[in-house]
């Protein structure tokens, strides 16, 4: 199968690679950037896990292609973890395996596991409890970051319905809307969600 040139802009930085059509993002990704914090659990639309932006939306990277994103933003979820926001070394070659020293940006990293490093909304998952095993949680962060950026103050309604194409089967949800919710007071009133401010925040969530 002949192959396409693909110029695409990755957590910022510009990457020029030859795909074939059939590539999915996710794929492309994962295998081609190293930038495997973009999970695949079901590959067919269904559990969000492979959620990330393009050009500020939120897709489903194992629905796309690599080759439609010509010309694209696309952000994964280390380019939302302030500690390892860059694609790794080589992912502006031509798809080469990088150093593969990429983390996955999920807020369980066990390198990020002092709360260091994470962005506000996920260290408000953290906080909340949010997550348990964490491979949901790069795909919820995505999706929250999109309806954060959508509704800046949303309702627990909001927030469900902003996060229903995203499935968790260990945590349940009380705590992923709490921490949501944590993240949107955060950034009203200026500074982190952090450690320390979990247990009592955002109990309007509990009961839904
Ligand atoms: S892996 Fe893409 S939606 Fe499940
Ligand atoms: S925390 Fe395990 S699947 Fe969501």
């Amino acid at each position: 199968m002949g192959e396409h040139r693909v110029e695409v802009t990755v957590n910022g930085r510009s990457v020029s690679a030859m795909v074939e059509p059939r590539l999915t993002l996710a794929d492309f990704l994962r295998d081609r950037l190293r930038l495997t914090g973009t999970h695949l659990g079901c590959e067919h639309g269904v559990c969000g896990a492979c959620t990330v932006l393009v050009d500020g939306a939120a897709i489903r990277s194992c629905l796309a292609f690599a080759v439609q994103m010509q010309g694209c933003a696309v952000t994964t979820v280390e380019g939302l973890t302030p500690s390892n926001g860059a694609a790794s070394d080589g992912a502006a070659s031509d798809g080469a395996a990088s150093d593969g020293a990429a983390s996955d940006g999920a807020a369980s990293d066990g390198a990020a596991s002092d709360g260091a490093g994470l962005s506000e909304l996920q260290a408000a998952f953290r906080a909340e409890h949010g997550l348990q095993c964490g491979f949901c949680t790069p795909g919820f962060i995505v999706s929250a970051t999109a309806l954060l950026a959508n509704h800046p103050d949303p309702t627990v309604d909001q927030i469900r319905e902003g996060l229903s194409g995203n499935l968790c089967r260990c945590t349940g949800y009380q705590g992923i809307v709490r921490a949501v919710q944590a993240a949107a007071r955060a950034r009203h009133a200026g500074h982190g969600a952090g450690a320390g401010h979990g247990a009592g925040a955002g109990r309007e969530a509990d009961g839904e």
